[in-house]
């Protein structure tokens, strides 16, 4: 085989690889117990969800009428590989269509469900997918993680709700950073902590404290993995409480070389009675409520998104920083 195409190979089994992660049922619940009331009447789409394996899948069945759903449309991602994981023996992709509990048992029985076949491979980007799309009101899933900008963006065209599982590096970029910025999207509730993935059996990494066996299952911990979502929630109008002052502290907040920014290295430090523009840490975005703060950009060192600044005090490199202004001063 030619170089370059084993190159490919390796980088196609590498990306495949890389999204094979499993949301855990409780992640799910302690997440989506905040958005209840969104759900009522609604069609809930899983567009990467195997719903053999897929918790998404599983706790909208099962809270299907507590929910009061219209309807949940579940795709399933027919790999081009041997799909080691969602143990697909099927060779097409499937999607399923359920309407809710008609024999009154509580339980989505497999009669219940319908079980259709897709055309292609259930490529989220695939028209039969943005059909189904397209006739959905809400998201809610753990996209492929490598595919995560191009799947907000067909979010985003298509005009849907959303509530996503993503790595927290996405807010570095341009289109996702804009999209916060603008109020067009924000984050969810339950983004702190480590999160545990189910994997593959076959899934390895150096680091063996970011794995772990239960009941015969391996899972892999993630930090920095955190909801992203267009639907509203209480903490967003939340007001940040913050107690330390810049008057009389100002030795504390040094201003960025060149730029009359300054520098916040702790979100808990925000001073209260700043009115300039200050560099905050990025997980200020999960306290952030837009009646509060207004968002002008995000900055480090080398680069800047929406507003200019370099992160430097004293040509030392400060990493990623929000720059926001009080807009209650
Ligand atoms: C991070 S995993 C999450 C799986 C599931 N949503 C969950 O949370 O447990 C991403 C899933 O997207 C599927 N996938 C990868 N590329 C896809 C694509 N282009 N269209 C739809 N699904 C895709 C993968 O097979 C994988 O099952």
């Amino acid at each position: 085989m030619e170089k370059k195409q084993l190159n490919k190979r390796m980088h196609t089994a590498r990306g495949n690889k890389n999204d094979d992660f499993y949301t855990q049922l409780t992640d799910i619940e302690k997440e989506l117990k905040h958005y209840k009331k969104h759900f009522k009447n609604k069609i809930v789409f899983c567009n990467c969800d195997d719903p053999r394996v897929s918790n998404f899948f599983h706790y909208f069945s099962y809270n299907f009428e507590k929910l009061g759903l219209k309807k949940l449309i579940t795709t399933c991602y027919k790999n081009q590989q041997m799909n080691l994981f969602s143990k697909c023996k099927s060779e097409k992709a499937i999607y399923l269509e359920y309407i809710g509990d008609k024999n009154k048992n509580n339980i989505p029985d497999p009669k219940e469900i319908g079980i259709k076949y897709l055309k292609g491979d259930g490529d989220f980007r695939s028209k039969e997918c943005i059909d189904l799309l397209k006739q959905s009101d809400i998201v809610v899933t753990n996209p492929p993680f490598s595919l995560f900008r191009e799947y907000v963006a067909q979010l985003i065209e298509y005009d849907k709700k959303f509530l996503i599982i993503g790595n927290q590096n996405n807010i570095t970029y341009k289109d996702i950073f804009n999209l916060l910025k603008e109020n067009k999207i924000w984050l969810g509730v339950d983004n702190g902590g480590t999160k545990w993935f189910q994997v593959p059996d076959n899934y390895d990494i150096a680091t063996e404290s970011r794995i772990k066996i239960e009941n015969g299952k391996k899972f892999f911990s993630m930090g920095s993995v955190v909801w992203f979502t267009n639907l509203d929630i209480e903490k967003r109008h939340e007001d940040l409480i913050l107690y330390k002052t810049y008057k009389g502290h100002e030795k504390e907040y040094p201003k960025y070389d060149k730029y009359d920014i300054i520098n916040v290295d702790k979100v808990s430090d925000i001073p209260i009675d700043y009115k300039g523009i200050m560099g905050v840490p990025i997980t200020f975005l999960d306290k952030y409520n837009p009646e509060q703060f207004e968002v002008k950009g995000i900055a480090n060192s080398a680069r800047w998104i929406g507003f200019e600044c370099y992160t430097l005090i004293k040509r030392k490199k400060i990493y990623n920083r929000i720059l926001i202004r009080n807009k209650k001063l």
